[in-house]
């Protein structure tokens, strides 16, 4: 099936009951891996928020959610980029957080946003990602918790945009001749 959004083609990718039966999975290993720790999910906004919902509802044991925005702003750092994180009102030290993040691509975003969660000591820090395009990593970024591995093409649905369009799409689609 194509759709169109925002004045390009796309066409099927993972369609939703694979999407919501790979959730379930995931889910599964987290319920294993967190009994009795109540870990703390963080989404990253926007794109997670779909994802960080089912995945969320999957899980049984205690556990507690936030989100948070991330702006990237060039810095004067040595990567020249530093992200902020904006809405983050709990403390994370001796928490464990599982950061869900809708995609890794380069791996830019939490190869810079890492580093400042670790500094509050967190009790472990881990990753759950819907997505991820290996092939274009610059950085070593990996999910702990990954839904699916993919080719390096653009895709939207289940909460990735494109332009702000297509989080609504129940399945997940990619381009047609990127
Ligand atoms: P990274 O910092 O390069 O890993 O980029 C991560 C962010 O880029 C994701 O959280 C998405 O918001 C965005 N992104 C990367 N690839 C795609 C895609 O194929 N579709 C929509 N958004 C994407
Ligand atoms: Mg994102």
């Amino acid at each position: 099936m194509t759709v169109q959004v925002n004045g390009k083609l796309f066409e099927t990718f993972i369609d939703s009951n694979t999407v919501h039966k790979r959730i379930l999975e995931l889910g599964a290993q987290i319920n294993k891996d967190y009994a009795g720790l109540n870990p703390l999910f963080l989404g990253i906004l926007n794109g997670s928020f779909i994802f960080a919902a089912d995945l969320f509802r999957s899980v049984t044991v205690n556990a507690e959610i936030s989100f948070i925005k991330l702006a990237s702003y060039k810095g004067t750092t040595s990567t020249g980029n530093v992200i902020t994180s904006i809405g983050m009102e709990e403390s994370i030290a001796g928490r464990h957080v599982i950061i869900v993040e809708d995609i890794i691509d380069t791996g830019t975003t939490l190869h810079a946003f890492l580093p400042q969660l670790q500094q509050q000591n967190p009790a472990s820090l881990k990753i759950a990602s819907l997505l991820s395009k290996p092939e274009a990593r610059k950085y070593d970024v990996h999910a702990d918790y990954l839904g699916f591995e993919m080719p390096d093409v653009f895709v939207v649905g289940y909460g990735l945009d494109y332009d702000g369009l297509g989080r609504n799409l129940p399945g997940i689609y990619r381009i047609v001749n990127q």
